[in-house]
């Protein structure tokens, strides 16, 4: 890999998979929509700005940048789709339909693709096996799931080397207040900042989690990995276990004056109250050696150190 193109690449786990690619000498072209533009921070990077449901400009950046490597991050979040299932479409299936079959028109040599767990639907078993069927009663979750499947097949008939993760909740210092599910991550700030904060689920809710680090370090290894060691298109990763209330107690063991309350709020629960608390992921880490690296104290440590700074 010489050159890779990032969709979304300003975004959360963006902009980190960036500094990553770069480390390894590698040109990254960060592409993401206008007003989102970080300042240009490294010789090795090129920031284009544009919608990812023009295509035009996307052939435009294949033909001039030659990107050998694809990583598809753009993508509208599950409030934001659900408030409008028209551009969630548009932006995360019909724009990345768009990407696979440039992708595959440059001889591109890689394509990786981030789903999620909300693609996997309502009340799923806990621990959720590797083999559960996916039938995902969000917008946001189907127009992931299409695209596993769009990948699939250009995998299988166009012989594009498409990789997919799907992963969990993210525990993240970047995660914007509007990423409602993002609660835990939401709860370290405040907490640090010695603000109540009102978690918009039950005590009980529980999610497979992963660290921010995690991810990326998840990306970086699956997409490295030799292409005898990718045994299937799509795979799960999970790091830990939370509930709410673990994530309560956990800072008010560093905060005892931490005030919560819990007030659930009905589409945060309906989305997550349904998601598995673990989820299996042992052909992840049997082809291609995923092994998280934080555990949930060590990333609570983190958060309350970054937002400590
Ligand atoms: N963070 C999580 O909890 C999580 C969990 C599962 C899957 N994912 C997936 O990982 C990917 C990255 O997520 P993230 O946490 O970095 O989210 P993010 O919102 O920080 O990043 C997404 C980026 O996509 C960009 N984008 C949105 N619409 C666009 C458009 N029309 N044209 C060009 N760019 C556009 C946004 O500006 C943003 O920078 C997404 O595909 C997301 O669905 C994230």
């Amino acid at each position: 890999m010489k050159k890779a193109l990032i969709t979304g690449g300003n975004g959360n786990i963006g902009r980190l998979l960036s500094e990553r690619l770069i480390a390894k000498n590698i040109e990254v072209i960060r592409f993401d929509i206008p007003g989102s533009e970080p300042a240009k921070h490294d010789a090795l990077e090129t920031i284009v700005t544009g919608d990812v449901r023009d295509v035009e400009l996307l052939t435009d950046i294949f033909e001039t940048q030659k990107p050998d490597a694809v990583y598809h991050l753009a993508s509208l979040l599950s409030g934001s789709s659900e408030a409008d299932m028209d551009a969630a479409w548009e932006i995360n299936a019909t724009a990345s339909f768009n990407l696979l079959k440039l992708s595959k028109a440059h001889d591109v040599g890689m394509f990786f693709f981030a789903s999620t767990l909300a693609s996997y639907g309502e009340n799923i078993p806990s621990p959720m096996p590797e083999d559960q069927p996916q039938w995902p009663e969000n917008i946001y979750g189907v127009t992931k799931i299409a695209v596993e499947r769009l990948g699939n097949y250009f995998k299988a008939s166009h012989g594009l080397d498409f990789r997919c993760l799907r992963f969990p909740l993210v525990i993240s210092p970047y995660a914007p207040p509007s990423a409602v599910t993002a609660f835990p991550s939401h709860a370290f700030k405040a907490a640090v900042n010695g603000q109540s904060f009102t978690f918009p689920v039950t005590p009980e809710t529980d999610v497979s989690t992963l660290f921010l680090l995690d991810v990326i370090n998840s990306i970086m290894s699956f997409t490295f990995a030799e292409k005898e060691q990718v045994k299937q298109p799509a795979y799960n990763v999970h790091a830990y276990y939370l509930s709410a209330q673990i994530v309560a107690d956990q800072i008010s063991k560093e905060y005892p004056e931490f005030k919560y309350s819990f007030e659930p709020q009905d589409y945060v629960q309906a989305l997550l109250g349904g998601w598995p608390g673990e989820t299996v992921d042992h052909n992840a880490r049997a082809d291609w050696g995923w092994k998280p690296e934080y555990d949930f104290e060590q990333s609570a440590q983190w958060m309350f150190e970054f937002f400590k700074q």
